[in-house]
């Protein structure tokens, strides 16, 4: 869908259909048509009126995700018609809501189609009263976020036979490439020479060979530095710790951690914020076979720390102890040190798969994240670390084990196991962000089609953003 922001009257744009995003019918010229159709001005309630050549699609609230949800609904109805071309009236202060929204609604995944949709591409047209240098920033931008939402879904749901961790490693080169970013990549030799032991081990068992990323944006007027780590499990069977079957469908999204900030890294240098902004990405695949990493197993990883490990399936957190002990020797006074991972079923079960858990010793800081997320169209909320559970990961034959002696709290014991691996300079910079909820959609909503769904992009921008 291309989209198109004019300043003209939107009687005077030519267009097939005209969409109306009204949170009431009483004034509108429709109205008995729309009453007859039972027509509401409800969230994603829709019409189109073939005659009139209308679209109308109720909402309820005048905010993001309600007007997203509304343009998205429309969007939809839009483009299973063989109209071509659509035009619409918007504001300065809908017009992030509007854009995104379109443009997150109408993403569609046909790679593995056999039959694609060969249409001719649909024209959106944004008629806004007034075009301002400042409106037009918040539209492009807004195209430059919806598209690297649009790309993260894109890795997220190629299938794990097209993308393992040397395909993640090729997407972050072609990223570096075109976004004009400084790229290293390593290999598992790199792995095993400097001590991380448990990223090496989770990933022993593949075909593949792990891949650690890491990509920099280092504008030269920098004042603030933030590193992002990403959990890159390209495929989570389990490993030895089997998965049932049930559960393994759609581990291929377990790479959504990693995905998402590599999408944040396609556009990061089109946002020129004085910031230096690293990605750290550890791209694994957790198989099983004679040569798979074994419950008993203890694991030293590259701050020394050893690992009893109870469960292969508690994988990410094994990837990314290593992966944040690798960005805190590698990088010096970071500002903000953040993780993004689909860690445990247990922050599903606890809040919902529409909302991510922020965890971390920084309230503030976690607060700050949570209401960033908001802003930007994401659901989040912070999950408190307490004393009690942080004696749960407590080992008898190591330092500490990769899961918890208690059955609750999983999403929980899982960021304090994290913190094991922040070092003291960092421990208040640093935020995890567990997306597994909402980083893959199995029944859509809102602006979701079926698949990934780029979480973490556009919190990560709205915070990057807001840095002063
Ligand atoms: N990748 C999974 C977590 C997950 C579950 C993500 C569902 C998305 C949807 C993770 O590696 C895992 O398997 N975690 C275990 C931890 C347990 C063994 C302590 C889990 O959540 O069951
Ligand atoms: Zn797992
Ligand atoms: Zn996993």
């Amino acid at each position: 869908m291309i989209l198109n922001l004019v300043e003209k009257n939107i009687k005077k744009v030519n267009a097939d259909l005209e969409i109306i995003i009204t949170d009431s019918i009483k004034n509108i010229k429709e109205k008995e048509i729309l009453e007859n159709l039972s027509f509401e001005a409800k969230d994603e309630a829709v019409v189109l009126l073939p005659e009139s050549k209308k679209i109308f699609v109720g909402h309820e609230a005048q905010d993001y995700d309600s007007l997203a949800i509304a343009i998205a609904t429309a969007v939809k109805k839009f483009t299973s018609t063989k109209f071509t071309s659509a035009k619409i009236v918007v504001e300065k202060q809908n017009l992030k809501a509007l854009t995104e929204g379109a443009l997150l609604g109408a993403y569609t995944f046909d790679k593995y189609k056999s039959e694609k949709k060969e249409e001719k591409e649909k024209e959106l047209i944004f008629c806004i009263e007034k075009l301002t240098k400042a409106t037009k920033k918040i539209f492009e931008e807004s195209i430059e976020i919806a598209t690297a939402v649009n790309r993260t879904r894109d890795m997220v749901n190629t299938v794990p036979e097209d993308f393992y961790p040397e395909t993640m490693a090729n997407e972050a080169r072609k990223i570096a490439k075109e976004a004009n970013l400084s790229c290293t990549i390593h290999g598992e030799k790199y792995l095993e020479k400097n001590g991380m032991n448990a990223m090496l081990s989770v990933g022993r068992a593949s075909r593949h060979e792990s891949q650690l990323i890491h990509l920099t944006y280092k504008p030269k007027d920098a004042k603030k530095k933030v590193v992002l780590v990403g959990k890159g499990l390209t495929y989570d069977s389990g490993g030895l710790s089997l998965k049932p079957a049930d559960f393994m469908t759609t581990m291929k999204s377990d790479k959504s951690g990693g995905c998402a900030i590599l999408g944040v890294m396609s556009i990061i240098s089109k946002l020129e914020l004085p910031i230096e902004v690293h990605a750290v990405v550890g791209a694994v695949e957790n198989m099983i076979g004679g040569d798979a990493y074994k419950p008993d197993d203890v694991l030293k990883a590259k701050n020394g720390t050893t690992i009893e490990v109870k469960n292969t399936d508690a994988e990410g957190r094994l990837v990314l102890a290593d992966c944040l002990c690798y960005a805190q020797d590698e990088i010096k006074d970071i500002d903000y040190i953040f993780d993004y991972a689909t860690l445990t079923g247990a922050c599903v079960v606890g809040v919902g798969e529409y909302t991510s858990g922020i965890m971390g010793n920084n309230n503030e800081l976690a607060n700050e994240v949570v209401s960033c997320a908001h802003k930007a169209g994401e659901y989040a909320t912070v999950l408190h670390f307490n004393r009690f559970l942080k004696k749960t990961i407590k080992s008898e034959v190591a330092d500490i084990c990769n899961i918890a002696n208690t059955r609750y709290g999983g999403s929980i014991t899982a960021g304090i196991f994290l913190e094991k691996f922040i070092s003291k300079e960092n421990k208040e910079k640093w935020v995890h962000h567990d997306i597994a909820g909402p980083a893959y959609v199995e029944k859509p909503w809102g602006y979701n089609p079926f698949g990934g769904s780029g979480a973490g992009v556009r919190m990560t921008l709205e915070f990057l953003k807001n840095i002063k």
